[in-house]
């Protein structure tokens, strides 16, 4: 398994290949009329052997539904989801096999995510039995994954309502590390916890990163969390990349006025605060047949933000925005 990663770094492809991907709800439906809500509109991003991308935007951007859409638990409109070189749309049924073994994810709130009738060990053994692995390896490998996530294993019998947050968020990277994933999905892995054991949860994650060559793509709301744990970032707003960089970069010169909003006043290493994505106010414009999603919000907007921008393309950079 180890080798099976090693052998993909290097120059060749990325883990996850992301290419245009959009993907609208239905919304309302009459008899003459359907309308629709673009929750992700024409998003790319790559993530590589080891990487933690950090996706980072308010409620509603589309965060959640771009998890949802790679893990393929919803159906994209358009777009490509290259997966280790292949594209998920087309695999055959054991390549279908071996991506649900190699993806796996972690909710927000661990006591909505964990079946409260089953003890720990159940929670964790669950997915080796829906893989089918032998019944005299399942259990070493409960216990490797639940020590592996911070716990012992006198919490193997335990039911989550014995558990503390935190010790249920474990848990739950227990269940998601167990068939040795290359990618896991998650999706506010730390919102529901308080802030010392936020930090925690972050610092394991961190641990499996190293340690086990995972890639993350970690979604959140909390900038500082972002900040604090991911290579590289995009930003979104009303599902479209705003920017896309590495994390050192964007912190240090965000480009785009979403995020010099968000990240310009973040003061670095004070895991106390937190930002309120949607406090950036409204302001009073006309309304515009297409043009920039952020026109309605930006400080900086002028008559050419009524058309809409491309993606700019610096080194290592990616702007939504004429001025950039
Ligand atoms: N099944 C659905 N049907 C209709 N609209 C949906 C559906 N799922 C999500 N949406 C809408 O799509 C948009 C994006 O939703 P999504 O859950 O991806 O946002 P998010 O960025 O994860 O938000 P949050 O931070 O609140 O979790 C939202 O406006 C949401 O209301
Ligand atoms: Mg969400």
């Amino acid at each position: 398994m180890e080798k099976d990663k090693l052998k993909m770094e290097g120059n060749s492809p990325p883990l996850l290949k992301v290419d245009n991907l959009s993907k609208k709800y239905l919304i309302k439906k009459t008899l003459f009329k359907k309308e629709y809500f673009k929750a992700v509109d024409n998003v790319s991003f790559c993530i590589d052997y080891g990487e933690i991308l950090g996706v980072v935007g308010e409620s509603g951007s589309g965060k959640s539904t771009i998890g949802k859409l790679i893990l393929k638990l919803i159906q994209k409109d358009s777009g490509k989801i290259i997966f280790k070189g292949k594209d998920i749309d087309n695999l055959s049924k054991s390549e279908e096999k071996k991506f649900r073994k190699d993806t796996s994810v972690v909710f927000q709130d661990p006591r909505t995510s964990l079946n409260p009738r089953l003890k720990v060990y159940q929670i964790v053994e669950e997915p080796l039995i829906i893989h089918k692995i032998e019944k005299n390896k399942r259990k070493d490998k409960v216990v490797k994954a639940v020590i592996d996530a911070g716990l012992d294993e006198t919490f193997l019998n335990r039911f989550p309502s014995e558990l503390s947050g935190g010790q249920r968020q474990r848990v739950a990277i227990a269940r998601a590390i167990v068939l040795d994933p290359d990618l896991i999905i998650a999706d506010e892995p730390t919102s529901a916890l308080d802030v010392s054991v936020q930090l925690q949860i972050i610092k394991l994650l961190e641990k499996l990163k190293n340690e086990k060559n995972i890639s993350l793509l970690f979604i959140s709301h909390d900038l500082n969390v972002v900040g604090n744990i991911s290579d590289r970032i995009i930003v979104l707003y009303r599902g479209k990349i705003m920017e896309k960089g590495k994390t050192s970069d964007i912190l240090k010169s965000p480009k785009h006025p979403y995020t010099k909003i968000l990240f310009e006043s973040l003061p670095p290493d004070h895991p106390s605060h937190r930002k309120d994505l949607t406090a950036i106010p409204e302001i009073e414009r006309e309304d515009i047949e297409g043009g920039c999603v952020f026109y309605h919000r930006c400080p900086v907007a002028d008559e050419i933000c009524r058309k809409e921008p491309e993606m700019k393309k610096f080194q290592n950079r990616e702007v939504y925005c004429h001025f950039a």
